[in-house]
Order: structure tokens, then C-alpha cells, then sequence
């Protein structure tokens, strides 16, 4: 692909899907890395720094008047080549999600995040998705390389799956994601552009904790070739990091 926009890059998923990518022998033309705030994001800043693909935008995502600030960076350096993919990684989870201890503004405040945004995004991206997908003929075979969002979503979403309870904003919002996801790949079928939603795996971040079995790298290494596999046969697929097919 030759360009990318991640969302929540300065740290987890978000930053070890940039560093990869700048790292491939291949790398994107344009690596578009939204975070909340720059000065808190070393990491992220030094790659951005030394790789001048990266280019780091600073939103909080929860601020969607302010989109049309992303759509401009984005236009402005890919031009007529469009955005081949859109990644919302960005995500939240909260404390105390029993029923009993549950509270509104957390159900409230996490979908908004995990839900809202990425839907809200995907709408405001559309126009630069579409512009990659000008560039290619046959809009019935789909790729990465071409046109594509992927909704970072967690098997903790899938209703099939949920033999444990609890859970409640984060569970509900990553369903809601999910069912967004195959309303995407509806309704964006016509356009040629390629939706799915991925679940990274249980991963060693600040969200997935210290006892997580799996560290960043693994994850991204087997996200980037699965992400690499995809075709319009997974269109609207709830895939596992490694390629594998969850149930809803
Ligand atoms: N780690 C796991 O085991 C696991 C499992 C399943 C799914 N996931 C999913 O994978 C994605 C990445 O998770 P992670 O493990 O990398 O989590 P993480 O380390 O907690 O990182 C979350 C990222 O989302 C950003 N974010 C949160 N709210 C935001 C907002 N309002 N505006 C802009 N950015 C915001 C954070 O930015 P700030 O630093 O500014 O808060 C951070 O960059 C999430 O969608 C998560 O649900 C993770």
C-alpha cells in the first residue's frame, strides 16, 4: 500500500504497527499517526523524526468537528493517489464493568471511542478511500493495496463467544463495532473497498496488561500478514490476528 492512516499510534498497537511498517523493505509512501497529544508520544515523535513517511497528527478522535484537520493532511500529501487504508486502532476499556458497578457515563464515554469514532471517521475518509480506488479498474478484486478500513475490534465483542459476562462497555461497544463493520462491507461493497474487523489477540499493552501472552511484535507481525491475504472474500470478516475467522 502506499499510504495509511492509524489511529492511536503513541503507544500499544497503534505504535507497533507505525514501527513495522517503517521497518518493511517496502515501507507505505505515507504513514499518516493520529495521538491525543505529541508531547507525551517520545516514541512515536522520534520515529517521525528519523522516517519521513510518518507523519504524526495531533486529535483527540472524540473531537469529530475536527476531522476535516486529518482530511486535510492527508489530501494535501497524497493527492491523487487517495488513502489506501484506513486502521481505527484507537480504543478504550474501563474499570469496574460487573452489572453491579457499572455506570452510565462508562457505557456512554466507551462507545463513543470505540464505536462513534471509527464510524464517524470512516464517513469523513470515504472521499480519500474512493480516490484510491479511482486509480484501479476492476473494483471486484479487493486488497489493502487498494482501498480498505480496518476496525480494530477484540473477541471480547463477539456475542457467540461470551461465555464469561461482565464487561459491559467494552463488550457492547466492540458488538456495535462489529455490526458496523459488516454494514460497511455493505455498503461499501459497490466502491471496491475492502472492510473487515480484527481482533490483535490478548497483548501485552496498557490495555491488555503485563500478563497478556502475547507481546506487541507477535501480534503485529501475523496483523501485517494477514492484512497482506485479505481479498474481497473477506469482506466483512471478523478475523483473529492470525488469519483465523471468529464467530459474531
Ligand atoms: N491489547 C489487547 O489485548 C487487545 C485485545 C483486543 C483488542 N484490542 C484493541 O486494540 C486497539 C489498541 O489497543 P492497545 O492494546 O494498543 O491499547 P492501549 O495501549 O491502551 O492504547 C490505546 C490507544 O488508543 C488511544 N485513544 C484512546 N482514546 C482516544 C481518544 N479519545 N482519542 C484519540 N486516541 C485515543 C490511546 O491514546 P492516549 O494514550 O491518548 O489515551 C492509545 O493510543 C484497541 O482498539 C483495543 O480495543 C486490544
Amino acid at each position: 500500500m502506499k499510504s495509511i492512516l492509524i489511529t492511536g499510534c503513541n503507544r500499544g498497537l497503534g505504535l507497533g504497527l507505525v514501527k513495522h511498517l517503517v521497518q518493511l523493505p517496502q515501507p507505505p509512501e505515507n504513514i499518516f499517526a493520529t495521538c491525543r497529544n505529541t508531547n507525551k508520544a517520545k516514541e512515536l515523535t522520534s520515529l517521525a523524526e528519523k522516517s519521513k513517511n510518518v507523519h504524526i497528527i495531533e486529535i483527540d478522535l472524540t473531537d469529530t468537528k475536527n476531522y476535516d484537520k486529518i482530511i486535510e493532511i492527508v489530501k494535501d500529501k497524497t493527492g491523487d493517489a487517495g488513502l489506501n487504508v484506513l486502521f481505527n486502532n484507537a480504543g478504550t476499556s474501563t474499570k469496574f464493568t460487573r452489572l453491579k458497578l457499572v455506570k452510565e457515563e462508562q457505557l456512554t464515554e466507551t462507545f463513543f471511542v470505540n464505536t462513534v469514532v471509527p464510524i464517524m471517521l470512516t464517513k469523513a475518509c470515504l472521499p480519500l478511500l474512493k480516490t484510491a480506488m479511482n486509480n484501479f479498474k476492476d473494483k471486484s478484486k479487493m486488497s489493502i493495496h487498494k482501498s480498505a478500513v480496518i476496525n480494530m475490534t477484540s473477541i471480547l465483542g463477539s456475542i457467540a463467544d461470551n461465555n464469561q459476562g461482565g464487561h459491559y462497555p467494552y463488550r457492547c461497544s466492540k458488538a456495535a463495532l462489529n455490526a458496523a463493520t459488516k454494514s460497511m462491507s455493505i455498503d461499501l461493497k459497490e466502491d471496491g473497498i475492502l472492510v473487515a474487523c480484527l481482533h490483535p489477540g490478548w497483548v501485552r499493552t496498557d490495555m491488555g496488561g503485563s500478563t497478556a501472552p502475547m507481546d506487541v511484535d507477535t501480534s503485529i507481525t501475523n496483523i501485517l500478514n494477514t492484512l497482506n491475504s485479505l481479498t474481497e472474500e473477506h469482506m466483512g470478516c471478523f478475523i483473529q490476528y492470525d488469519g483465523k475467522i471468529l464467530p459474531w
